[in-house]
């Protein structure tokens, strides 16, 4: 009996880089959910260690100031070319409604300036104490001012990223990774 020649393979490597960006751990934590889901179901993750890596795909975990990337992750992507990148972040804000949406459109508009976005994962994250009553005692009239509904939110946020958040993470991860 001859052996059968091997057959060509379309199937995609199952690599991805991943940069993390996280200050007081909200993002780290979500982006350990992301990188277990994913290497469970059999992708290799490779820590970013420089700008523009290797891999094709690129997972790239933020946290969201003046509502976009924060500064590392911003210089970060636009060190990236031609990738395909996939987001996950976290906010103070509202993760759903019409001031995630504006922050997902400000991470996508920046992903897609040289590279493909696969889409933009956001969670609630725990604000610092602190800040929360630095915007409190801000002036109404200053644009950070903390009115009551929005000290609700960020109360409310001091429980996020919680299991559900992580669940979700993994879910989208397994979803939008291809
Ligand atoms: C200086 C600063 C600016 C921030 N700006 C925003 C913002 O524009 N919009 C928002 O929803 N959250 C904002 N946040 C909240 C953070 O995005 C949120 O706490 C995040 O989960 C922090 O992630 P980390 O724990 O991984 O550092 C800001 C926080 C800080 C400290």
């Amino acid at each position: 009996m001859t052996s059968q020649p091997d057959q060509p393979t379309s199937e995609p490597a199952m690599r991805a880089s991943m940069a993390i960006s996280s200050v007081t751990g909200n993002t780290a934590s979500i982006a350990q959910a992301v990188r277990s889901a994913a290497e469970e179901a059999g992708w290799t993750i490779n820590d970013v260690v420089g700008p523009n890596p290797p891999d094709d795909v690129v997972i790239v975990c933020f946290w969201c100031r003046k509502s976009t990337l924060d500064p590392k992750s911003l210089k970060f992507v636009e060190s990236c070319s031609g990738k395909r990148i996939l987001l996950f972040g976290t906010m103070g804000g509202c993760p759903v409604g019409a001031y995630a949406d504006r922050v997902r459109a400000n991470v996508t508009s920046k992903v897609c300036e040289r590279n493909e976005c696969l889409g933009v994962f956001l969670c609630q994250g725990k604000v610092n104490p602190e800040r929360i009553e630095m915007r409190r005692n801000l002036p109404e009239s200053d644009p950070h001012h903390l009115d009551d509904r929005g000290l609700a939110r960020l109360t409310e946020g001091l429980n996020h990223p919680d299991a559900t958040d992580m669940a979700n993470a993994r879910a989208f991860a397994l979803d939008y990774l291809h």
